[in-house]
């Protein structure tokens, strides 16, 4: 790209000499002003890689220009000029953030010389200001954050999928990002102004989940005392993120693969269809896969589903990020509970470092919560997050039982550790045969699977 000077003298002479000389010899853009008024408007306008202005003008001086200039940019490169130099303008000017000085009358060539400097202050300055852009879209993007090779191909991935309106399925383990992955490809969409409909499908009872969907009509059943408009109509013109696909029923999945392929519902009880517009984003925990091999998914509605696929990488894939998140999650929690400013102990982050992370960054999430709440110096220490300082190389107790997280954190938490100790003794007591530790909790098969799956507890690891 060509470079841009901007030259500022009340002398017209000089301005005419200048333009012609520095455009040929530094092959530069040559914009003049002949005062600090007229300077000013040029330079709010455009951007120059190297002002040049004389010192003594009438009305804005070259001093002032230098200051406001300065103010506006603090990058600027700006060289000063004066028939009336004295060190102590020199000086004052360099003071004020000039980065050079030059008297007249000059010699063309050293004026020259000094300038290509100047010039290449800018370009240096420029490509440095560059990389520190590039260098943050590598550790954060849209919310989320992550330094390692594998975050930075789903950065790259996600700006990819934003650009198409094609259904995208979202796999990894659970906590590892896929709600802030659906909610970054949306913002990043040309349907962000559109409205964003979030379905946690296994929370929604089985019976209900098809009339949010689609909506009923007036009349459809006992209740549907009047019309209601359903999710996808709702999300019209945005995306629609249905989360933890893998959970929901035959019989639902049919209906959804209708909407995948024809692009239009069929409220409850009503004889026609509507055409919706939606971008669909589907997430799960679970190996789809496995569940058609089982027989519990439709193989015809996973490769609707699964046109665009990003799968998030574990936690203790890249463990690389762990300091950075821990950071950024610490930050984020001191200010939602208005604590001050903490920091993590070395000893405390070698075993971050060296943790599984099976809930991944919810998990880490967690851990820091109890940290904040527990701790009483202005670092987090293995005791506030509960673990045994005596024990430093076991890994921290995956246990949380404290009320004190968010609701929905300690929930979770909870159902983990009851799942994982109250299946881990089926489990035991069975050989890790699953059909066996069904019978004995009194539930079916594939309930318990379900659950297995969902809290990913193994039984080969019982198998003795
Ligand atoms: N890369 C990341 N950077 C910052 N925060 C993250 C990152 N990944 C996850 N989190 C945080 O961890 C928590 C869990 O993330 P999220 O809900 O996106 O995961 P998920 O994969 O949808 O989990 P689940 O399977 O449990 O629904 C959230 O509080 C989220 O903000
Ligand atoms: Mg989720």
């Amino acid at each position: 790209m060509e470079r841009t000077i901007l030259v500022v003298d009340d002398e017209t002479d000089m301005l005419t000499l200048l333009k012609r000389s520095l455009g040929h010899d530094l092959k530069a853009h040559v914009i003049t002003a002949s005062s600090g008024e007229e300077a000013l408007k040029i330079y709010s306008e455009k951007h120059f890689d190297l002002v040049l202005a004389d010192i003594k003008m009438p009305g804005i001086s070259g001093m002032e220009l230098l200051e406001l200039i300065k103010k506006n940019n603090s990058y600027q490169t700006v060289v000063m000029m004066t028939a009336f130099g004295s060190i102590d303008t020199a000086v004052e000017a360099m003071k004020r953030g000039a980065y050079d000085f030059i008297t007249k009358p000059f010699d063309h060539d050293a004026l020259v010389l000094r300038l290509e400097k100047a010039l290449e202050r800018s370009s240096l300055l420029a490509e440095n200001h560059r990389l520190q852009k590039a260098c943050k879209g590598i550790n954060a993007f849209h919310h989320i954050i992550g330094k390692s090779a594998s975050m930075q191909r789903l950065y790259e991935t996600i700006q990819m999928v934003a650009k198409t309106d094609m259904t995208v399925l979202i796999t990894g383990e659970s906590g590892t990002g896929k709600d802030l992955t659906a909610r970054a490809i949306h913002a990043l969409s040309d349907r962000r102004q559109g409205p964003w409909v979030a379905v946690n499908c296994p929370t929604v009872p089985e019976n209900i989940l098809e009339s949010e969907l689609f909506g009923y009509k007036k009349g459809a059943f006992t209740h549907a005392t009047t019309n209601k408009t359903g999710l996808f109509q709702e999300a019209s013109g945005g995306s629609i993120f249905l989360d933890e696909i893998g959970d929901i029923s035959p019989s639902i999945q049919t209906k959804l693969l209708r909407v995948l392929q024809e692009k239009e519902i069929k409220p409850l009880g009503d004889t026609r269809s509507v055409q919706v517009d939606v971008r669909i984003i589907s997430s799960t925990n679970q190996n789809l896969k496995k569940k058609i091999k089982l027989g519990e998914f439709r193989d015809d509605f996973y490769y609707r589903l699964n046109v665009l696929p990003i799968e998030l990488p574990p936690l203790r894939h890249r463990k690389e990020d762990i300091p950075l998140l821990a950071d950024h999650l610490l930050k984020k929690h001191c200010h939602d509970l208005k604590k001050p400013s903490v920091k993590i102990s070395q000893e405390l982050m070698e075993i971050f470092m060296q943790k599984t992370w099976k809930g991944n960054v919810r998990e880490l999430e967690n851990v820091i919560i109890r940290g904040l709440l527990f701790c009483t110096s202005d670092k987090i220490t293995l005791k506030d997050v509960g673990a045994n300082t005596s024990a430093k190389s076991k890994p921290l107790p995956n246990h949380i039982s404290r009320t004190e997280l968010p609701y929905k954190n300690a929930k979770e938490e909870i159902l983990r550790q009851f799942n994982e100790e109250y299946i881990g003794y089926l489990l035991t007591q069975s050989n890790g045969n699953i059909t066996h530790a069904a019978k004995m909790c009194g539930l079916e098969r594939q309930a318990l699977q379900q659950i297995m799956r969902r809290f990913e507890i193994k039984a080969a690891p019982f198998r003795s």
